[in-house]
């Protein structure tokens, strides 16, 4: 993981470099640092912990601050060494000429430093960056020149990388190189930016440069320079970014996670505008390239996918193998990929990622784009490496997600996930369900109202998220198409306020789990009317008869059955189906709120990153 910046330009670079920074945090937050360049002289200032703690530090170097207009940045997510001060980037080489920044993983590092320090170089921190640091300028001190010393380092280095490099003798220019972590160039009038991902640069310009894997870049106040693989100067595509800066502001709310779950009604919107135009209508999905007769030859579909993606997911199995009869497998990504995987070319495989950028994720991809499956990338970031990867890509369009908790990401994979199902069985032309999918298609486009009865009424949900904070532990359970509700519901209160939440399927319970149970661990429910009402009612009364404390989320309760919770929330009338979409709202505040009474940094959780770019 971990973010880079770079700037060159007019501007106080300190502040270009704080202020990118400050929209990376998403990307890590354990440390962070700068390298000021002024003619020739490069200071570098690291600080532990959040970003703050560096902008404390540069309070204090008003001089250099307001001379440099050349700088190169770092937020890191620890992978090699501790998140220490010591190995916060950026790092140098011994005569401290070249100053480097990472985001990757060097998997040759070990056998590389033992070259380095066999040729003199000794080391300070427990990075793999450090050794990049050193290999550079060994290749320097042979080609006296930062560009080629960069093409030629790169050669030697297995793994994966975004670098910024800069050095004493080259003081007009920051040398960047990329190879399976992102990197974008932001292109200014007499400026130019580089930075891991488009929020850091956006306030300055809306026109970038994606560098492609293997390119390696010089970057100057006024010119970009791009040299492929094999060291030939190439010309890449000037794109017009895709976000306004209003995107990444929190608009008034406390925190980044409440204004992206509040913002879940327009994106259904969003999502479902001009695809599902009404309930009597096809759905249009000219994004997805597979022709009707293609589409009536798959025999099976795979997903895969991390984390609350994997979750979307396995509400994708229940719908698409209700509606459009395809069985299909749902798996984490990290787990399909080291077996030998059955898919072929009538095998659909569909990858789910907010970021596009989750390695697990991309290698998954990867491999069974090799078995000719054809691949379906739903992501929020038509912009990242997965989309490029995509033979049919569904872009979610949910807009920015900051909060590293996913929220309105997850609701966007849902509609994506619902409007896909549709529009396999149409294709497959099967009748019989034409009429469940109407209804299901009506109840989509009443989506949006019924998730704002719920978030603009937050009231019930705060009084028992307070009742409930002080619990140490909590289980979830639903079933049926709710039962990856329980999951994520679980997910997203352990990951924001720390306490130990799990989902089960709730005919699981009496399998294990039930032996939990007792007046401390309070068990939330999922139940909605459908074929599973009755036994989820059934297994709550198991938990009951244990004393755990009840929770239940449903959209109707029997008088007679009301006494069996201790606290209810309603949510507004849905069919089964339809519902993961407006139980997990409710999911997503409860821990929200809980998270928020505990003081916890809702936006940025401990030992969490964003974007996952390491296996
Ligand atoms: C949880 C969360 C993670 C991500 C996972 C995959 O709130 O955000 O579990 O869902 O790291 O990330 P993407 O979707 O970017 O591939």
């Amino acid at each position: 993981m971990c973010g880079i910046i770079g700037y060159i330009g007019d501007k106080k670079a300190s502040e270009v470099l704080i202020n990118g920074l400050s929209h990376l945090e998403y990307r890590g937050y354990d440390s962070s640092g700068v390298a000021l360049s002024y003619k020739g002289e490069v200071e570098i200032y690291k600080a532990q912990g959040k970003l703050i703690n560096l902008i404390e530090i540069l309070k204090t170097k008003e001089d250099i601050c307001s001379k440099s207009h050349l700088g190169i940045g770092h937020i890191r997510w620890a992978t090699h060494g501790l998140p220490t001060t010591l190995n916060a980037h950026p790092h140098t080489c011994n005569c401290k000429s070249l100053t480097l920044v990472h985001n990757g993983i060097i998997e040759n590092y070990q056998e590389l430093k033992e070259e380095l320090k066999s040729k003199g170089c000794t080391f300070v921190s427990q990075t793999d960056t450090e050794v990049a640091a050193h290999l550079i300028a060994q290749e320097y001190g042979k080609t006296k020149d930062l560009l080629c010393a960069m093409q030629n380092a790169v050669k030697k280095i297995k793994g994966a990388f975004a670098f910024c490099a800069i050095h004493k003798n080259e003081p007009d220019k920051i040398v960047v190189a990329k190879r399976n972590a992102p990197l974008v160039i932001g292109l200014g009038d007499g400026e130019n930016f580089i930075a891991s991902d488009i929020p850091a640069i956006i306030e300055y310009t809306k026109k970038a440069i994606y560098l492609s894997d293997y390119q390696v870049g010089v970057v100057t106040k006024n010119d970009v320079k791009i040299y492929d693989k094999d060291d030939k100067l190439i010309q890449n595509k000037v794109e017009n970014l895709p976000f306004e800066a209003i995107a990444i502001s929190k608009m008034g709310y406390k925190h980044f996670m409440l204004k992206e779950i509040n913002e879940q009604s327009d994106v259904v919107r969003n999502v479902l505008s001009s695809k599902l135009v009404s309930s009597s209508e096809n759905v249009v999905l000219n994004e997805f390239k597979l022709s009707k007769e293609k589409i009536k030859k798959i025999t099976r579909v795979q997903i895969i996918a991390c984390g609350t993606s994997l979750h979307a997911g396995l509400v994708g199995k229940y719908i698409i193998e209700q509606l459009a009869k395809i069985p299909v497998d749902v798996e984490a990504s990290s787990e399909y990929i080291y077996r030998d995987t059955i898919a072929d070319e009538n095998t659909l495989v569909i990858g789910i990622s907010q970021s596009g950028e989750t390695a697990d994720t991309i290698t998954a991809i990867k491999q069974a784009k090799e078995k000719g499956s054809h691949i379906v990338i739903i992501t929020n970031r038509a912009d990242s490496t997965m989309a490029r990867l995509a033979d049919s890509l569904l872009p979610v369009n949910a807009g920015i997600e900051v909060s590293v908790a996913a929220t309105k990401s997850y609701m966007a994979q849902l509609m994506s996930l619902y409007l896909l199902s549709f529009y396999l069985s149409e294709q497959k032309e099967i009748k019989e369900y034409s009429s469940i999918i109407k209804n299901l298609k009506q109840e989509l486009i009443e989506l949006p109202n019924k998730i704002e009865l719920i978030t603009q009424n937050p009231q019930n949900i705060q009084k028992i998220a307070k009742k409930y904070s002080s619990y140490k532990d909590f289980i979830f359970i639903a079933r049926g198409i709710n039962y990856p509700s329980a999951l994520e519901g679980a997910l997203k209160l352990k990951e924001i306020s720390y306490i130990n939440a799990t989902g089960y399927c709730a005919g699981e319970l009496k399998h294990g789990p039930i032996a939990m149970l007792d007046e401390n661990m309070p068990v939330l429910a999922v139940l909605n009317t459908g074929i599973v009402y009755d036994k989820v009612l059934s297994n709550c009364e198991e938990a009951r008869a244990r004393q755990a404390k009840l929770i239940g989320v449903t959209n109707h309760i029997a008088e007679k059955d009301k006494g069996l919770f201790d606290d209810l929330i309603i949510i507004p009338q849905i069919s089964d189906m339809a519902s993961p979409a407006l139980n997990i709202v409710v999911l997503q505040m409860l821990a929200y709120y809980i998270a928020e009474y505990l003081g916890k940094d809702v936006d940025q959780p401990r030992n969490l990153a964003k974007s996952v770019t390491v296996e």
